[in-house]
């Protein structure tokens, strides 16, 4: 049986700067996400460090965490049945080079790190990072 999933996606500061915003939205919206919050902002180096907790000590972290406080950032909740796995199957592999023809980050992305969206990867991770970005209230119905 199918669950109703949330996940948090972020729109990365790459992405912004190319003028994508209205076109990997659109992506949501035609792949059945409904869009329960959506907010567009700019973190700084400690949130992005905290956002990213998980990858402390990998050697990009520290590149990423300057990377995503760079500029604006667009953050959404999102909310379909199996969405965590079918928002990391639309965004594509995390290096581009490996990213299926059709995913947001093979039409997007320019290399590994700077790859156009994030998205969630588990339940308790989703979990985490809409409850980082959104209060309960900021959420639709
Ligand atoms: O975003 P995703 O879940 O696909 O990948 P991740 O392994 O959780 O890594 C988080 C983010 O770190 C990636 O989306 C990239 O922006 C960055 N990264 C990087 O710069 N270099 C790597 N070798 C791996 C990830
Ligand atoms: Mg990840």
């Amino acid at each position: 049986m199918k669950t109703l999933q949330r996940t948090l996606t972020i729109v990365k500061p790459d992405a912004v700067r190319k003028n994508a915003v209205g076109d990997i939205i659109e992506q949501f919206e035609k792949n059945n996400f409904r869009i329960l919050a959506m907010k567009m902002l700019e973190i700084n180096k400690h949130q992005a460090e905290q956002f990213y907790a998980v990858h402390a000590g990998r050697p990009f972290y520290n590149s990423l965490t300057d990377f995503m406080s760079s500029g604006p950032i667009v953050a959404l909740a999102l909310e379909k049945e199996e969405a965590i796995a079918d928002l990391r199957k639309l965004m594509g592999a995390t290096n581009p080079a490996n990213a299926e023809e059709g995913t947001i980050r093979k039409k997007w992305a320019t290399n590994i790190e700077h790859n156009a969206i994030h998205g969630s990867d588990a339940e308790d991770t989703a979990r985490f990072e809409l409850s980082f970005f959104f209060a309960g209230y900021e959420l639709a119905k």
